[in-house]
């Protein structure tokens, strides 16, 4: 089993209601639409976009990581009219043959099984397609909406990591779900 995560070409994947596409710059506005939501950013890594500007450099992050080989991350369109209302993706870790999943979705969209529908796809993707043996996903504490999606989907607390990660100026406490094969 090969544990270089490079893909010659980006992997567009369909499901019922959408489309998980590339995000190019024509995708920016709605990107920007996404993150100018301090609900949708409250509990991410990144402040609240105030700027066309960071929805840009998104854009372009997301292909840089995704040439390296670093990681893949899906637009999440619908498909009635292809508009980007969110994303999700890997973040790989070629020695484990495992990944990070991630995603956020525009609030208008939230409790539709939208992210259900596009996780599970991707999931799906990373096993079957990617030889990935285990799956994990970072959640804040009170991000409910996030933990009851990764339960929906099988996958299982391991517990609370303290002050894992630095970010908006302070350690904060993660718990780690996991989902194997
Ligand atoms: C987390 C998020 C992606 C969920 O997307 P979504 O499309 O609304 O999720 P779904 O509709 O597929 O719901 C999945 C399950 O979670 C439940 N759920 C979703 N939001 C919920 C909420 N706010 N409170 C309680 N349960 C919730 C749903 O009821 C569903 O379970 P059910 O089918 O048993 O009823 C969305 O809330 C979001 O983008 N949040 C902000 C960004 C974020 O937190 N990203 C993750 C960082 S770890």
């Amino acid at each position: 089993m090969s544990n270089d995560f490079s893909l010659s070409s980006f992997p567009e994947l369909e499901t019922e209601r959408l489309l998980l596409r590339e995000t190019t710059l024509e995708d920016a506005e709605a990107i920007f639409a996404v993150f100018s939501d301090p609900g949708v950013t409250q509990f991410h890594d990144l402040d609240t976009f105030t700027s066309i500007k960071e929805a840009i450099a998104v854009v372009g992050r997301r292909a840089k990581r995704f040439e390296r080989g670093e990681g893949i991350r899906w637009g999440i369109a619908r498909k009635q009219d292809n508009v980007v209302i969110g994303s999700c993706g890997f973040t790989w870790n070629p020695q484990e043959q495992s990944a990070e999943v991630g995603y956020e979705l525009a609030n208008t969209f939230w409790r539709q099984g939208i992210m259900t529908e596009a996780v599970r796809t991707i999931l799906q993707f990373g096993f079957e397609q990617m030889g990935l043996r285990f799956i994990v996903a970072q959640v804040m504490l009170d991000n409910i909406a996030s933990k009851k999606l990764l339960e929906k989907l099988g996958f299982q607390s391991q517990g609370v990591l303290k002050e894992y990660r630095f970010f908006k100026g302070q350690f904060h406490d993660l718990e780690q779900f996991v989902l194997n094969k």
